[in-house]
């Protein structure tokens, strides 16, 4: 059966009795494969919604995390605090991340490396922009992002990172990838991650798309091979929405 991860992405936005109202109207969904699902949520979201959760199933996840254990770096939170705080997931190497807080791939690296050790699975974002695009050079450049953040991830953890492809020109602007371009990448990125590994870990890895997913375009991408789910942004903000997205993926089998 094919694996799938459904992840919400909140970014900056709702405060924690926002926060609240959101999950008490998500439990209320009822949702069929609540276990394939799970919500990103700002660091002062965490505890309430981690609270709120409690035995429906849905994963939690933050959004950043700094790769030292403690110290001086003033406004950071760890991975020992987040652990502390019983999270599931963390999204790592968001492109806005790497556009506007300086996320370098050597970063990127660290912090995957700090969330295995403490078995907090990443959420590897990955994908090039408008201008690579244009250029023709998105697969190289999405394989010299794989490369180097996976450089020194050993075959036992590698598959325990989620990845998430997703197009900077597709983010939040309403333009999704086409379900066949979308496929495109996630199985070239899944035959980097052969080569880097092997065949058999390259196939157990998730790997979503992520990029104005929503569900009218939900299905189509969801049901591509190398598809395993999606990292949403903006429809991730609406109950609806990110509930009928979660049942698009319960569907396919
Ligand atoms: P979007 O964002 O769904 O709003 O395009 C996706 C993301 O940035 O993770």
């Amino acid at each position: 059966m094919k694996k799938f991860l459904i992840a919400g992405n909140w970014k900056m936005n709702k405060t924690e009795s926002e926060a609240e109202e959101f999950i008490a109207a998500l439990k209320a969904k009822g949702l069929s494969k609540p276990e394939q699902v799970c919500v990103c949520v700002p660091f002062t979201d965490l505890r309430t919604v981690k609270k709120a959760l409690e035995g429906t199933g849905i994963g939690i996840g933050a959004q950043n995390c700094h790769f030292e254990e403690s110290g001086a770096f003033t406004g950071e939170v760890s991975v020992p605090m987040l652990k502390e705080i019983g999270i599931d997931y963390c999204v790592i190497g968001h492109s806005e991340r790497r556009e506007y807080f300086n996320e370098t791939d050597v970063s990127v690296n660290k912090k995957l490396k700090a969330l295995i050790q403490a078995g907090i699975t990443p959420i590897l974002c990955v994908g090039e922009s408008l201008e690579i695009r244009e250029q023709g050079t998105e697969q190289t450049f999405v394989a010299g992002q794989v490369i180097a953040d996976f450089d020194g991830i050993g075959i036992a953890d590698a598959a325990k990172i989620v990845i998430a492809y997703e197009p900077i020109w597709a983010i939040g602007t309403g333009k999704t990838a086409t379900p066949d371009q979308a496929e495109e990448m996630c199985a070239f990125i899944r035959g980097v991650l052969s080569g880097i590994y092997d065949n058999e870990t390259g196939d157990a890895f998730i790997i979503q798309y992520g990029g104005s997913m929503k569900p009218g375009n939900a299905k189509e991408l969801l049901e591509k091979k190398d598809i395993n789910g999606g990292l949403i942004g903006g429809a991730s903000l609406k109950v609806d929405d990110f509930a009928a997205i979660a049942e698009a993926a319960a569907g396919i089998e």
